[in-house]
């Protein structure tokens, strides 16, 4: 059977999810697409080449009014007209992220969970906001709730835990999780440059944002962490439960003392012992969370396998596109089981 799914939010993300598809042969409809301005819909699925190109030209994936001045099938549609009113298993939403509120992903995804969908999601803000209640509409709704893409991008830390190591207790995670800070500490170690600077020069390489607080106060590595905790923990936190603190305060003294010992400075997420703490760590250079660049690792340690390290591409359309694609396909595998028998 077909597999028909929506797309909710179509930039970096959504488009990587759809220039994936495109290069697969998994039977796999895409039955509506929406940005912020529209939405296309297409029963028979939407031509995802045309989609990207309209995007890319108009700004918006809607269809514009028809040439002969009639209004086009689904002009004037919007998000919500394709997860209620448009038949299809899984939702896939990739909106902007806010950590405070959930932003309009939440409100998505419990549309999506009392309109029948499963939902795939690579954004933070609702499973930070609300993940045991959106768990719990999943379930009571019969229905998956995967978000692999929302730590570490490519990284399949969740899923590797959860999943592949099951059977195991895990006892902590320890990971870098943001590609932004991890690239300017490691400039800051390698040329002794200071923060301002390195700051500056991922600015101008388009790896940081102009307002670059979400990353560099730690605010996107405690939102992962959080996920983590939830997801593999079993926890049920929030932000407020995580000790924050950022990279703004490092020193290129700082980075000198911890040479002179062997160190490097990473920004550390971690769970331990039921403690959540976001914070600049001394790593040994020989340890594997001493990798450079904007990698992100997760490293987990496990009761029966020991510890168990991984690393990726954190970010990207396509990266992340991979995680999320996984998420579709495993649901795809698991349709006709309840969610309640896993
Ligand atoms: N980029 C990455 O590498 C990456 C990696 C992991 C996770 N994520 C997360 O994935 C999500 C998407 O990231 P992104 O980089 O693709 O963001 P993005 O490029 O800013 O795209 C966001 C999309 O959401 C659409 N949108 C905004 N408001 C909407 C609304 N009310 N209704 C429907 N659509 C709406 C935007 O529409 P317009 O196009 O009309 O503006 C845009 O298409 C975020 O939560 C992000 O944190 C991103």
């Amino acid at each position: 059977m077909t597999l028909r799914i929506s797309i909710i939010g179509f930039g970096a993300v959504g488009q990587g999810v759809a220039d994936a598809l495109m290069r697969t042969a998994y039977p796999i409809k895409v039955v509506a697409i929406a940005d912020s301005r529209g939405a296309v819909m297409d029963a028979t699925g939407v031509d995802l080449a045309s989609a990207l190109q309209r995007k890319r030209e108009t700004g918006t994936v809607a269809l514009p009014d028809t040439d002969e001045g009639a209004v086009a099938d689904t002009e004037g549609m919007t998000a919500l007209d394709a997860i209620v009113g448009m038949d299809h298993e899984i939702m896939v939403e990739a909106t902007p992220t806010d950590i405070s509120t959930g932003g309009i992903g939440l409100s998505y995804i419990r549309k999506a969970f009392e309109s029948g969908r499963h939902v795939v999601t690579s954004n933070k803000g609702p499973l930070v906001v609300a993940y045991s209640e959106l768990c719990g509409l999943a379930r009571k709704n019969d229905l998956y709730f995967r978000f692999e893409a929302t730590v570490g991008g490519a990284m399949p830390a969740i899923n590797l835990s959860n999943e592949t190591l099951a059977g195991n207790r895990i006892i902590s995670i320890e990971g870098v999780l943001n590609g932004t800070c991890n690239y300017i500490l490691t400039r800051m170690d390698d040329e002794g440059v200071s923060y301002e600077h390195a700051l500056g020069e991922a600015q101008e390489l388009g790896i940081a944002e102009a307002d670059p607080s979400a990353d560099v106060d730690g605010i996107d590595t405690a939102a992962k962490i959080v996920i983590l905790a939830n997801s593999v923990f079993g926890m049920d936190v929030g932000y407020d439960d995580v000790d924050v603190t950022g990279i703004t305060k490092i020193t290129p003294e700082s980075f000198k003392l911890a040479k002179e010992e062997g160190h490097t400075i990473k920004l550390i997420g971690e769970i331990r012992d039921g403690v959540l703490k976001v914070a600049p760590k001394m790593v040994p250079r020989n340890h594997p969370l001493s990798i450079g660049g904007t990698f992100n690792l997760a490293s987990i340690q496990t009761e029966l396998a020991g510890r168990i390290t991984i690393g990726g591409i954190g970010a990207g359309s396509v990266e992340t596109a991979s995680a999320i694609l996984s998420d579709i396909l495993w649901i795809e595998g698991h349709q006709g089981l309840s969610p309640d028998r896993l």
